[in-house]
C-alpha cells in the first residue's frame, strides 16, 4: 500500500475518491481488515494493533486534506483586491436654488454685506405695520398672507424677509448692509407660475449721505456679475410701503441680447427686483434718527433668478425634489 503520509489531493473530489479507496467497506484498509481473520492467533495481538494504527492513520490523513482544502477555499474568498475602485456611491447635487443664492451671496459679500436672517412665523409688526404699510392694505388680508393667530396680536408667516431688516434695525446702529435670505409664504394658488412659498434674498443699506446713485450703483455691479458683463439694467418707478422712491429693475434680456423675443415678450428687458430709498417712517419706527442717516433696500426672489438663469419653466419643480430635475445642475457645479 501507498505511503498515507504522502498522499496528496487538490480537489474535494480527489479526496473523496482517496476515502473511497482506502476507507470506505471496499476499500483497501476495509480489506486488510478483512483478511485479519486469517493472521494466525499469535500475531493477531500485533497485527491488530498495526492495522488500527493503519486506519486512525489513514482517517486522520484524509481529514487533514479535507481541511486544507477548505483552507484553501477560505483563502481564496479572502483574497480581495484593496487597490481595486469600488463602484461609485451615487453623489447628491446642490439644489439650483443653493447653487444661486451662494452666488448672490458672493457678489454682495464682495461688496461688504453680511448674512442676517430671522424668523419664518413672524409679528405684525416686523412684517406690515414697521414697514409703513396702511391699515387697509391689501396684504394684511387673508387672501394674501397665512395668518397663524389673529388674536391677541397678528401671528403670521413673513410675506418678505423685510422682516429681518426691521429686527436688524432695531437691534444695530448703523452703518448696517446686510443681505437677508429666507423663505417667504404667500396665499397663491399653486401653478407653473407660483407657489405659495419662494425664497427671497432682501438687502439694506444704512449710513450717512447714502443715495439713489449708491443703490444704483450696487445693483448695476450685481446685474453684471449675475448675468454677465454686457448687461443693462433699466430702473421704472414702482410703489412699496417702505420705500420712498421705489422702483422695480429690469436686466436687458440675456437671451435674445435686449433685441426682443418669446422671453421677453419683445420688450428686450425682464423685470428682476423690486428697490428703493428706505422711508423715512420705517427709519424712525426702528429708532433710527432720518435727518442723520438714510438707507435703500432691494429684494429679489431666487427662484425668478434662477429661472433667468436656467430657464426653469415650472416653479413646482424647485420643491419636487425629482432627483432627474437636481442633476441637470451638475455641470452647473
Ligand atoms: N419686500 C419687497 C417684496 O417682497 C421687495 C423689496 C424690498 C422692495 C426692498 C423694495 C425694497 O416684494
Amino acid at each position: 500500500m501507498a505511503d498515507i503520509q504522502a498522499l496528496t489531493a487538490s480537489t474535494a473530489e480527489e479526496v473523496e475518491q482517496l476515502r473511497i479507496k482506502y476507507l470506505s467497506k471496499k476499500g483497501e484498509v476495509s480489506a486488510l481488515m478483512n483478511d485479519f481473520r486469517s493472521v494466525p492467533a499469535e500475531m493477531k495481538r500485533e497485527m491488530g494493533q498495526k492495522l488500527n494504527e493503519l486506519k486512525s492513520a489513514a482517517t486522520a490523513k484524509i481529514a487533514a486534506l479535507r481541511e486544507s482544502l477548505a483552507d484553501g477555499a477560505e483563502a481564496a474568498k479572502a483574497d480581495i483586491d484593496l487597490t481595486r475602485t469600488s463602484t461609485q456611491m451615487p453623489l447628491g447635487t446642490r439644489h439650483p436654488l443653493s447653487i444661486v443664492k451662494n452666488e448672490i451671496f458672493q457678489i454682495f459679500g464682495a461688496m461688504g454685506f453680511t448674512i442676517a436672517e430671522g424668523p419664518e412665523i413672524e409679528d405684525d409688526w416686523h412684517v406690515f405695520s414697521s414697514l409703513n404699510f396702511p391699515p387697509d392694505h391689501p396684504a394684511r388680508d387673508m387672501q394674501d398672507t397665512f395668518f397663524i393667530s389673529r388674536s391677541p396680536q397678528d401671528i403670521l408667516l413673513r410675506t418678505h424677509t423685510s422682516s429681518v431688516q426691521t429686527r436688524t434695525m432695531e437691534t444695530q446702529r448703523p452703518p448696517i448692509r446686510i443681505i437677508c435670505p429666507g423663505r417667504v409664504y404667500r396665499n397663491e394658488a399653486i401653478s407653473a407660475r407660483a407657489h405659495c412659498f419662494f425664497h427671497q434674498v432682501e438687502g439694506l443699506y444704512i449710513d450717512r449721505n447714502v443715495s439713489f446713485a449708491d443703490l444704483k450703483q450696487c445693483l448695476l455691479y450685481f446685474a453684471r456679475e449675475m448675468f454677465g458683463p454686457d448687461t443693462k439694467i433699466r430702473l421704472r418707478p414702482s410703489y412699496f410701503p417702505f420705500t420712498e422712491p421705489s422702483a422695480e429693475m429690469d436686466i436687458s434680456c440675456h437671451i435674445c441680447g435686449g433685441k426682443g423675443c418669446p422671453f421677453c415678450k419683445g420688450t428686450g428687458w425682464v423685470e428682476i427686483l423690486g428697490c428703493g430709498m428706505v422711508d423715512p417712517n420705517v427709519l424712525e419706527a426702528c429708532g433710527i434718527d432720518s435727518k442723520e442717516f438714510t438707507g435703500y433696500a432691494f429684494g429679489m426672489g431666487v427662484e425668478r433668478i434662477t429661472n433667468l438663469k436656467y430657464r426653469v419653466k415650472d416653479l413646482r419643480m424647485f420643491s419636487e425634489n425629482d432627483v432627474r430635475f437636481l442633476h441637470e445642475f451638475d455641470a452647473a457645479h
